[in-house]
Formats: C-alpha cells, structure tokens, sequence
C-alpha cells in the first residue's frame, strides 16, 4: 500500500511536473502569440479611432431604441409644422426606425442622464438656419428626456427678443433647471454680419462673423454652425443681397454668386472660429455639413417628394469621403491644425429622402425640413460622440 502510494505519488509528481510544464508552455507561448496581435489591435483601433469618419457607414433598422422621444409628449419643442406624429394625413412612420452605423467608430446611444452630466453648468449654442433650428428643437426634446425635465427661459441673457413664436421662427435659449445646461438657437441665413443699408438693400459681409457670436462665445462651450439654403440666386435676389467685403460692395462678379459667396463665408467662419480657439480653451466648435434640399422636379412651391419607403437608394454612403460641403472640408483642411471640427451629415442624410415632412405638413410639399422625431436627432446623436 505503502509502496504503492509512494510510487503513485512519485508518478502522479512527474506527471504533475510534465502537465505543469505544458501549461507554463501553454501559458507562455499562448503569451507570445496573443500578446502581439494585441498590441497590433489596439495600434489600428488607435489609428482608427484618430481618423474615424462618423459621416461613413450604414443605417440599420432600430426599433428598440428609436425614436429618442414621442412628438406628441414633445410637442412643447417642436414646430407644428414638422412635428410628423401630430400630422393627421402622415400615418407611415418607418422613417423613425433606423440608427445610423459609422464603420469605424463606436457611438453610444444619446442618454439626456450623461449628455446632462457632461454639460452640466455649460452652454451648447446653434447657430444657423431654419435646419439649424430643427437641430436645437431635437436637442430640446433629446435632452429633457422627451420634454418632461424643467426649464427656463433665459432668452434675455442673449438680447434676444421676447415673442411667442421665438421657439419656432426666432432665437431663444432655455436652461435646463436640474444640471443648469443651457441650450441656444440664434438664427441667421448667413452667419454673416448683415446690415440693412439705404434703399432696403441688405449688405452681407462675407468676410465678417455674425456679431451675434462674437459677443457671446465666452459664454459657449460647444458651437454648432450651419448655413447653406439661402444661398440663392433667387433668394439673394428677392432679398436684395448685396456683398461685401473689406466694408465695400464687391465688383467681381464671380465671387457675388451664390456659391461663391457662400463658400467665402463658410471659410471665413471656420478661420475666424480656429483663430478665436486659443483665447476659449475648452470650447468646442463644429461647422455641421449642409442638409440635402430633396424636391425633385422643383423647389419651394413647384417641386415635390413622395417616396415614403426607407432606403431606396441604399442604405449606406459611398466610402472614403462622405462629405458632399467641399467648401467646408476645404476651410478645415487648410488650417495648420484646425479645431474646428465637421459634423458630416450630408451623405447619411441624403440616403433618408422619405423622412422629410413632404405634403404632410402646411406647405404644399417640404422635401427640405424633416420630420421630428427623425433624421436630426442621429446628427445630434453623432455630436454627443463627439463632446
Ligand atoms: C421591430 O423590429 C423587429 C425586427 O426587425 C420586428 O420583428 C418587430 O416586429 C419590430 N417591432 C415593432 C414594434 O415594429
Ligand atoms: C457655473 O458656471 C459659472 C460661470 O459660467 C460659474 O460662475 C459658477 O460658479 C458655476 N457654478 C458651479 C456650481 O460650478
Ligand atoms: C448657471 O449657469 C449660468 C450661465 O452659465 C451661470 O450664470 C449661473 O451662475 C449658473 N448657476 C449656478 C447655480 O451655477
Ligand atoms: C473628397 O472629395 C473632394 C471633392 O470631390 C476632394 O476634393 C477631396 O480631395 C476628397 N477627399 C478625400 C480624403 O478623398
């Protein structure tokens, strides 16, 4: 018994020893050979992060987790006129079920708990066009958790008139009571310094910043611009726009028209913008990226949108360069290290024509704004990934 023992024991420590061995071996070569791909991973998830393009990837069907809030409990923000969910004649809702997929960047779902934790005592400020309103309206509702947190108006902090109609035609500016997150729409077609001159012409100067701005950014901690739909020859027209710069009228004819300017405006926005940076550590400051008009076979009052089925054309953008505003890439491309940074939305957007308001509203078609809930909620869902 004894012997037996002993020699078992002797057996089992050798065979203890040899199985030992093999799980050092094991252990060790299995260190060897997962340690490299590791660090060869986290070097390309890196690099991945640093070049992540949130305007390439994909929509995908959502029905869980979208839409982020109810039109009719939200109505408080919304414009009537784009609110889909209180349109009687609007009864296909499938737009509101998509989620938009970067290929390479991972975006967590807006949750208004971190969104409000992350802007606590801070200020996030629009500044744009009727699309840049629809992107603060979104914001209101995303953010006060579909329209049920306490807020204040705190309008008069901006100069801002007080109207009953500022929340759908003006600018206002709310405060969420409860982490004192202040959320702000200023409007302008050109984010330009506009002055009425004599003879009710209007004098656009494209080579300065909305004095709105600068008087307020000390106060803004994330900046989101926009401009793009007024830029039009008929609107220009009917307007009256006259161009300027360096304080004058200007005589080329090529740099008056309507993309010219526009593109002169947007690139002296965004190096006005770089260069204010270093004087506002800690501000954030995005040029989102025009939204697509979609009428076909016209515009306002002629043209029309009927499709209603998601993903027609696709549901993805051509990879490697999704941006359709080159002016914009082209202004924060030549800076040295611009901070300014692109919200891409034009591309993923473009792919959404059956989400717009269409005949369902009170115009007779709108193929420009979207319906809310919707297409602007995932472009602020992708600047919550980027603050
Ligand atoms: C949500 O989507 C799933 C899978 O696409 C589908 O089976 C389900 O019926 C949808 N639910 C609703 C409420 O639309
Ligand atoms: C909030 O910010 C303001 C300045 O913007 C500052 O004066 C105030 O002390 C801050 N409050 C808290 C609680 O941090
Ligand atoms: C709330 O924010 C405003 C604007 O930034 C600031 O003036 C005020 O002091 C803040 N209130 C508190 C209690 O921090
Ligand atoms: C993106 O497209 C624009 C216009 O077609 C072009 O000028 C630019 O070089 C492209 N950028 C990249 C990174 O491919």
């Amino acid at each position: 018994m004894n012997l037996g023992t002993s020699k078992s024991s002797k057996y089992n420590g050798v065979i203890l020893g040899i199985v030992g061995l093999v799980i050092v071996y094991i252990i060790t070569s299995k260190k060897i050979v997962i340690q490299f791909p590791i660090s060869q991973w986290q070097n390309k998830a890196g690099d991945r992060v640093k070049s992540c393009n949130y305007g390439v990837g994909k929509w995908v069907p959502e029905n869980i987790t979208r839409p982020f809030y109810s039109g009719s409990k939200c109505r408080r923000w919304l414009s009537p006129a784009m609110n889909c969910n209180m349109m009687p004649k609007r009864k296909d809702f499938s737009y509101q079920w998509f989620r938009w997929q970067p290929d390479n960047c991972h975006v967590p779902d807006f949750d208004h708990r971190s969104f409000l934790k992350r802007m606590k005592n801070k200020t996030i400020a629009f500044v744009g066009d009727s699309l840049g309103r629809q992107q603060f309206q979104s914001l209101m509702c995303m953010a006060t958790d579909g329209g049920r947190l306490s807020t204040k108006d705190v309008g008069t902090e901006y100069n801002f008139v007080k109207s009953k109609d500022a929340l759908v035609k003006g600018s206002c500016a709310y405060r969420i009571r409860i982490s004192n997150t202040t959320i702000v729409f200023h409007g302008t077609r050109t984010l330009c310094e506009m002055k009425p001159s004599s003879d009710d012409y209007m004098a656009v100067h494209i080579d300065r910043i909305d004095p709105f701005i600068s008087q307020f950014l000390h106060k803004i901690h994330v900046l989101v611009l926009n401009t793009k739909h007024h830029w039009t020859p008929w609107t220009m027209k009917r307007d009256k726009w006259v161009v300027h710069v360096n304080g004058s009228p200007v005589k080329d004819k090529k740099l008056t028209t309507a993309s010219n300017a526009r593109n002169f405006a947007v690139s002296s926005a965004i190096h006005w913008l770089d260069s204010q940076l270093s004087r506002h550590p800690g501000l954030n400051v995005f040029f989102r990226s025009f939204s697509p008009n979609q009428f076909s076979n016209g515009d306002w009052n002629t043209g029309t949108c009927n499709n209603l089925n998601p993903l027609l054309h696709g549901d993805r953008t051509f990879s490697g360069n999704s941006s359709y505003d080159t002016p914009a890439i082209n202004a924060i491309t030549q800076l040295p290290a611009s901070g300014v940074k692109l919200l891409d939305v034009t591309g993923l957007s473009i792919l959404r024509d059956e989400a717009h308001v269409s005949k369902f509203g009170i115009h007779r078609y709108d193929c420009l704004h979207w319906c809310l809930p919707g297409i602007p909620d995932e472009w602020n869902n992708l600047l919550f990934a980027q603050i």
